[in-house]
């Protein structure tokens, strides 16, 4: 008995941290609470401003073919982007937007250096970094085209996106009430002028949820934060965390992303702060990972958020 517990603590003590994790924050995890069926199909021809395509709903929804509603703001999408290979490499481009511009349920790809995408899609390939939140669909779908993809589609897709220009794409909002919202998901705002308390929590909208709906790319997100996140935020990637060293000294000046070490300028803070949390809770293990460490093992909750809000609202 006492062997079977001495290997018992032993084994626990060396296994990463994930079994004993908090919950995840849903405001960076969103998950659906009350999953509401999508429309169903009308045969509509559904339109967007801008642009003279028009799409089906069943079209909308197809995962191995991009809607592209604006050809003419990227360059031509390698098919690996625009449509995939059945039946699991799901096309990039219909997660992370033609232009990888992004959204809050992934992550904007569009700059970001080659060489970190690559490592990062093969340490998810290995299992090294892992989905911390198995509810969350299109994290488990990530995790299933990265095991998908051959290295050279990984190699044409990623350098189409380091191609991208990454462009202002959410405007944060100091904050503490938000319209009341559902999750789809993403936060997206209840029709009406009913607001809830913010608290201790980030809530990144669609501008435009009716485009955003149906996967137009021309419009962004508001993100709102509580009120003072922005400069607390500032003031921590300044001094650092931790006594780790400030955030610059590896992400670069701006934040805009040093050599592999990627940007952090402007992106959804969601993003942000989902993966702050990832890192502190043991779920990124990757060849690059332990250069954060120090700055994440003591990293509070409102730190995560005020880091995030500090980093959406800079310019990229
Ligand atoms: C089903 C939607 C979906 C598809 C398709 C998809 N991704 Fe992702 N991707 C995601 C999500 C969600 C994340 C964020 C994962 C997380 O939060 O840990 C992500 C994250 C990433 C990251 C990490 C970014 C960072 O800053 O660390 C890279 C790189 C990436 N994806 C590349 C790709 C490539 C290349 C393809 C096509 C081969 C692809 N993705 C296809 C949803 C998708
Ligand atoms: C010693 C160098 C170093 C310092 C200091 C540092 N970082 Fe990092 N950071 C990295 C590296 C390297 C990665 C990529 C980790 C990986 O590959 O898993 C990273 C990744 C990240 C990511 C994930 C980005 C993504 O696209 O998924 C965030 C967010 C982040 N850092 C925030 C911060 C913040 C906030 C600070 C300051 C409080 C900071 N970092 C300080 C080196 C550093």
């Amino acid at each position: 008995m006492k062997r079977i517990l001495l290997a018992l603590l032993l084994s626990t003590s060396v296994s990463a941290a994930p079994a004993l994790a908090a919950d995840p924050p849903l405001w960076a995890f969103p998950v659906g609470q009350a999953y509401v069926a999508p429309p169903p199909e009308t045969g509509e021809q559904l339109k967007v401003p801008n642009s003279d395509k028009s799409f089906t709903r069943t079209q909308l929804r197809n995962i191995f073919s991009v809607p592209d509603w604006h050809p003419e703001s990227h360059p031509p999408m390698p098919d690996v982007v625009a449509k995939g290979k059945a039946p699991k490499l799901w096309a990039c481009g219909y997660c992370h937007l033609p232009t990888g511009q992004g959204r809050p349920e992934n992550s904007s790809l569009a700059g970001l250096d080659q060489g970190y995408m690559i490592q990062q899609v093969l340490d998810m390939k290995e299992g090294k970094r892992k989905v911390s939140q198995p509810k969350m669909e299109p994290v488990v779908r990530m995790h299933e085209a990265a095991e998908a993809v051959s290295l050279e589609d990984l190699q044409t897709a990623t350098e189409y996106f380091s191609n991208l220009k990454y462009k202002p794409w959410i405007k944060v909002v100091e904050t503490d009430k938000v319209p009341k919202t559902k999750i789809m998901a993403m936060y997206v705002p209840l029709d009406g002028t009913e607001t809830e308390k913010l608290g201790d929590r980030i809530i990144e909208v669609p501008e435009k949820p009716d485009l955003t709906d149906i996967r137009d790319f021309q419009t962004g997100f508001i993100a709102y934060v509580p009120k003072g996140a922005v400069k607390r935020g500032e003031k921590l990637a300044k001094k650092g965390v931790n006594g780790g060293a400030p955030c610059a000294t590896c992400h670069g000046p701006d934040y805009k992303g040093l050599g592999p070490v990627p940007t952090l300028a402007g992106r959804s803070p969601t993003y942000t702060g989902r993966q702050l949390w990832n890192m502190r809770e043991g779920f990124r293990h990757g060849t690059w990972s332990a250069l954060m460490a120090q700055t994440v093992v003591e990293l509070k909750d409102k730190e995560i958020i005020d880091l995030a809000a500090y980093f959406a609202s800079l310019k990229p």
